[in-house]
Order: C-alpha cells, then structure tokens, then sequence
C-alpha cells in the first residue's frame, strides 16, 4: 500500500511559534514511517511555506531556520500542497495556526487535516465567545467581561472602577485571544492595572477581565474514538509561579503536573471528565481537544480555557495523559491522522 504523505505545519506567524516548532519535531520524530511519510513544512512568520530537509528540523529556534530557508529549503506554494501531501497534521498554534484561518485555506484545497474545522477552531482561540457558548451549555464558567482598546483609552477612569467595582482585586486580564499564557496578568493591586491592560492590548483590540479564581488547575485531553470524544486522562497542574506562566508551561522541571490527579478527589475528577467532554461537544470541536479549568475550594469545577489545539512536545499534557492510557507519542500521531481521514471523508462542506 502507497504511504500516506503527511504534510506537519509548524513554526507560523503567532507568538507560539517557537511552541509549535517543538511540537512540529516531535511529531515528525515519532511518525510511524512503516505506515507514513512525514513532509515537513515550516510556515514562515510571513505565512509562506517550505518544505525543510531533516537537518533543519532539529534546529533550536524558528529564527535558526528561517535563516537556512533560502539556501537549504524548497520553496513551496499553497496551490501546489495538493501535489505533494495528502494529509495536513497542523502543530502550529495561536493566531492563523489553531483560529480557523489554515483550516479555511486547507478547505479551499480539499486536503484532510487534523483537529477541528474553521468554525470549532475560531471559537477555541475567542475565550469571551467560548465562555458564552459554555455558560449558555450550563457549564461553570469564570464571572468575566470584556474591554475595548477604544474604551480603555477614552474613559479608562471609568472603565477602571467599574472592573474594581465587578470583581474586586485580585482580578484576571488577559488577550480575548492569544494563549501560552501570553498577555494575561493577575492584578493584586490597583496601580498594576494599567500596566496589565497595556500587556494584554498588545496582543489583542479585545481584554477580557476575569474574576481571580483561588483552587486547583487542571488539563484534559479529549480524543475523539469513534465518533464519541473520551477524556484521555486528568492532569493536575501546581504551578512554581503566582500562576501557570509561559516559563511553568516550557521550561523543563519548572512546574508539577500530576496524571492522574493528585488532590482533586475522586467524584470531582468524575464530574470533571463528564464537563470536558460537554464543553467538547458544546464548542463544536472535532479530532482532539484540550479542555483546561479550575476547581474551586468549594468543589465547583469551571472551565476557562478550552483550546482546539495542544503543545505535542514530549513533556506536553498531550504525551504524558497518554503515556498514562498506556498509548506512545507514536500511536497518537497515528490515531489523529486516522481520525482526521475519517472526519475528511464524512464531510458535507467545510467543517
Ligand atoms: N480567572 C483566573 N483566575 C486565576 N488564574 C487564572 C485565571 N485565568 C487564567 N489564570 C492563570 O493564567 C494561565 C493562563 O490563562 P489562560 O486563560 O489559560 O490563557 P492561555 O490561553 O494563555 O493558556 C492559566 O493557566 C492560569 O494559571
Ligand atoms: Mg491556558
């Protein structure tokens, strides 16, 4: 039988790149070759696309490679992918790699690819569209509002006592739409507002500010088998810093991740399991997804961020759920693309 050809997306043109790039090779290297033949594309942070000989891959950051792009790589235009890949596995992240933008274009070309499609994915990057959507499931969600940069700007006097007057301090800000921690800021008192609003208008026209919540964070992988999404595992997440930062998430050893949980009880991490797979299924996900929330002192269990995408680098909540199900990074690459070339083959128009 011909091998499948498996075109992995990686680097991109968000502030994840350097996540993605780690996912991207860690996927190449644990791709079955009996069964597969990994095509690595690197997208540049311009959006252009290149196929990447080997020695590329293993490069330490998104700028070594760029570099070599001209002299080592092949050029290669999204018309011509249709020719040389039959599957898209995207390990990109953030903005125009896990919002629904690759997704549109891979529609356009009518090449399978993994995770969920253009809408699921524009919704998993939007937190204020998802909290709508979830709160309107019934499921706990984060007391929130939103801010516009134009807002901020012409009345932040006004703005600033009604966020203190809604939630008090300490309060959460974060981009409406960035992850990796990027952005967000938890605001202990009054005069670091400004400096966290600024953070977050950074990344985003839109801030959305969130009731502080004190408890247990946690991460579940869902896999959809067929058909039915299943919680792969539950990760309990004790973060080193004052919360889970980009440097607890990626630097090795820097935060505790316990799977199975260590303290969240048994009857919660039931009803955990059953909430994901609801907030799954409410965002429309498809494929895989990572459903992360907070249990509360008092035992209620809320979600806050939903992500239709997920780090795939070996120390990633992705690899180590399943380790724990007793599955190897390589039996999930192949699972997703198996999964994607069943959703591809149902589909009655885009996803
Ligand atoms: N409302 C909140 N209360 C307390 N901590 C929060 C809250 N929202 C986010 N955090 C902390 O900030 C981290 C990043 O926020 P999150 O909403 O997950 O954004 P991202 O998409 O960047 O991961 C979380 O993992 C958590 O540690
Ligand atoms: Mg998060």
């Amino acid at each position: 039988m011909e091998k499948l050809r498996v075109g992995i997306i990686f680097g991109g043109m968000s502030s994840e790149k350097e996540v993605s790039l780690n996912s991207g090779r860690n996927v190449y290297d644990n791709m079955d070759r009996e069964h597969f033949e990994p095509v690595p594309l690197f997208m540049e942070p311009s959006g252009r696309l290149w196929i990447l000989p080997w020695q590329l891959i293993s490069q330490n950051t998104t700028t070594d490679i760029s570099e070599r792009l001209a002299t080592e790589a092949e050029r290669i235009a999204y018309e011509d992918l249709k020719k040389r890949i039959d599957v898209a596995f995207i390990a990109l992240h953030g903005k125009y790699g896990d919002d629904g933008c690759i997704q549109g274009l891979l529609e356009l070309m009518n090449i399978p690819y993994t995770g969920p499609g253009i809408l699921a994915s524009a919704i998993g990057m939007d937190k204020d569209i998802q909290q709508k959507i979830l709160r309107a499931e019934g499921l706990g969600v984060p007391r929130s509002t939103v801010v516009e940069e134009g807002q901020w700007r012409r009345d932040s006097d006004g703005v600033r006592k009604r966020l203190i007057g809604e939630f008090g301090l300490p309060l959460v800000t974060k981009p409406v739409r960035e992850g990796s921690s990027i952005g967000v800021t938890v605001v202990r008192r009054l005069e670091d507002l400004d400096a966290a609003m600024a953070s977050a208008l950074e990344w985003d026209r839109t801030v959305l500010v969130e009731e502080f919540l004190d408890g247990t964070e946690f991460s579940s992988i869902v896999l959809e088998d067929e058909g039915e999404p299943r919680p792969l595992s539950l990760t309990e997440i004790h973060p080193q810093s004052e919360f889970f930062t980009y440097d607890d998430k990626y630097m090795p050893g820097r935060c505790r991740k316990f799977t199975p949980p260590k303290t969240i009880p048994k009857d919660v991490a039931e009803k955990i399991k059953v909430d994901v797979v609801r907030a799954f299924k409410a965002l429309g996900f498809r494929c895989y997804g990572r459903i992360d929330g907070f249990v509360l002192k008092d035992g209620r269990v809320l979600i806050t961020d939903p992500n239709s995408s997920s780090g795939m680098a070996p120390s990633s909540f992705f690899f180590e759920q399943a380790a724990e199900q007793g599955m190897l990074p390589g039996m999930i690459v192949s699972k997703l693309i198996e999964i994607a070339m069943k959703i591809h083959k149902e589909k009655k128009g885009p996803l």
